[in-house]
C-alpha cells in the first residue's frame, strides 16, 4: 500500500474484532488533532504504548506521532492499539499524525528512547510553543535538562516510572508488572503551573502521584539503574545474580560511586545506603532480565550513555574518579559495537 496522503489516518475501517472495543473511544477519534486536550506520543515503544493505552481506555484523546509514512501506513493496515494486561485484551482507536505535520501539539508525552530524544523532538519543534506541556518519561537524565533548555518557555516536566512492559509486536504492548509513576515540575514554567495540567496522566489506572521533588525520584532511579543494568548485560544474566559474589562486589564499587557523586551535588537518594537499596531491588526483581541486557540480547542500542554515562560526566565535571562506571560504560558500548558489526 501506499503512503496516506495527509497526515492523519484516523479513519476506521471495518474489521471484526473477537476483543472488546469502547465505542467511545472510536467516537474520540473524530475530534481534530488540535484539540487542546490530545496526549501526543513521542516514542511508542512500551512505555509510550502504555500510556497511549491507558489514557485512551479512559476516555482521553491521544495522538500517535510518526516518524516516517511508513509508520503512518502501518496504522492504516491496523490502526489499533491493543493493551495485554492481567490476561484481558484491550483494543482502542488513537490518532496519528506524522511528525512534519503544522498541528500546534498543546500536550507532549516524550517517551523515546533516551538516545532518540533530541533529534525526535527537534524535528516537532516547529508545533511546540510557550503553551505547549511537555513531560519527558524515560530511563536515565541528562534530557530532561537538555529538552528544558530547548525549550525554556514551555512548561517541562519529568517522570520516572517502574510500570513494567513490553510490546509483542508494532502496535501491541503487554502490561506486564504493575509499578509506580512520579511525575513532577523541571523547570519553572512548569512549577509555576503546578500539577493540574497532567491532571489526566495522574487520573489513570496506572499508580501515580505528582512529586514537587522529582530530581530525587529521577537520580533514585538512576542510582539503582547504575547499579544493576550495566552489570547484567556484560555478565548477561538475571537481575538475582547480582546478589552473589563475585557480581555483589562489582555493584558495592558502582554504589559508591554513585554515592559520591551524589553526595558532592547535594543530591539525596535512599535514607539508607544505596547498596541496600540496590540489593533490595534486584532481590525483588530476580528473575527479570534488566530493560538494558534485554537491549543487548535484541542486539539493540542501549541507554548505558543516559545512566551510567551521565554519571561519568557529572564525576568528570567535579574531578571525581569514578573508574568503576568509566569501565562499565565502556564494556557496554563496546558490547554494542561488536553487534553492530
Ligand atoms: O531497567 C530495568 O530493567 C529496571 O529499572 C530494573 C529494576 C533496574 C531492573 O529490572
Amino acid at each position: 500500500m501506499g503512503s496516506i496522503v495527509g497526515d492523519s489516518n484516523a479513519v476506521s475501517q471495518p474489521i471484526s474484532l473477537t476483543s472488546w472495543i469502547d465505542s467511545g473511544l472510536l467516537l474520540k477519534t473524530t475530534m481534530t488533532s488540535s484539540d487542546s486536550q490530545s496526549w501526543h506520543i513521542l516514542g511508542a515503544g512500551a512505555v509510550g504504548s502504555l500510556w497511549a493505552n491507558y489514557l485512551l481506555r479512559n476516555k482521553q484523546p491521544v495522538c500517535i506521532l510518526c516518524r516516517s509514512p511508513e509508520q503512518l501506513d502501518a496504522f492504516w493496515d491496523n490502526p489499533f492499539l491493543t493493551l495485554v494486561v492481567d490476561g484481558q485484551r484491550y483494543k482502542s482507536q488513537p490518532k496519528t499524525e506524522l511528525f512534519s505535520s503544522n498541528q500546534p501539539i498543546h500536550k507532549l508525552l516524550v517517551t523515546t528512547k533516551s538516545y532518540d530524544t533530541l533529534e525526535a523532538i527537534q524535528s516537532v519543534a516547529h508545533r511546540i510553543d510557550r503553551s505547549t506541556q511537555i513531560v519527558v518519561l524515560q530511563n536515565g537524565m541528562g534530557n530532561q535538562q537538555s529538552v528544558a533548555e530547548l525549550f525554556p518557555n514551555s512548561a517541562v516536566y519529568a517522570g520516572t516510572t517502574t510500570e513494567g512492559a513490553y510490546r509483542t509486536g508494532p502496535h501491541q504492548v503487554v502490561h506486564a508488572g504493575r509499578g509506580k509513576t512520579w511525575f513532577g515540575p523541571f523547570n519553572k514554567a512548569a512549577n509555576d503551573q503546578g500539577g493540574e495540567p497532567l491532571q489526566a496522566l495522574l487520573d489513570l489506572d496506572l499508580v501515580s502521584d505528582y512529586e514537587d521533588s522529582i530530581h530525587t525520584r529521577l537520580w533514585q532511579k538512576l542510582a539503582i539503574n547504575c547499579a544493576i543494568n550495566g552489570l547484567t548485560a556484560i555478565h548477561d544474566c538475571r537481575n538475582g545474580k547480582l546478589l552473589e559474589s563475585p557480581y555483589l562486589e562489582e555493584m558495592i564499587q558502582l554504589c559508591d560511586e554513585v554515592e559520591l557523586v551524589a553526595a558532592k551535588l547535594n543530591q539525596p537518594l535512599f535514607p539508607h545506603p544505596l547498596i541496600d537499596a540496590a540489593k533490595g531491588v534486584a532481590k525483588a526483581t530476580g528473575e527479570n532480565l534488566s530493560s538494558m541486557l534485554q537491549d543487548v540480547r535484541h542486539q539493540r542500542q542501549t541507554e548505558i550513555s543516559s545512566i551510567n554515562g551521565f554519571l561519568c560526566r557529572q564525576a568528570e565535571q567535579l574531578s571525581i574518579p569514578v573508574p568503576h562506571n568509566q569501565q562499565l560504560t565502556e564494556r557496554v558500548l563496546k558490547l554494542s559495537a561488536e553487534q553492530d558489526q
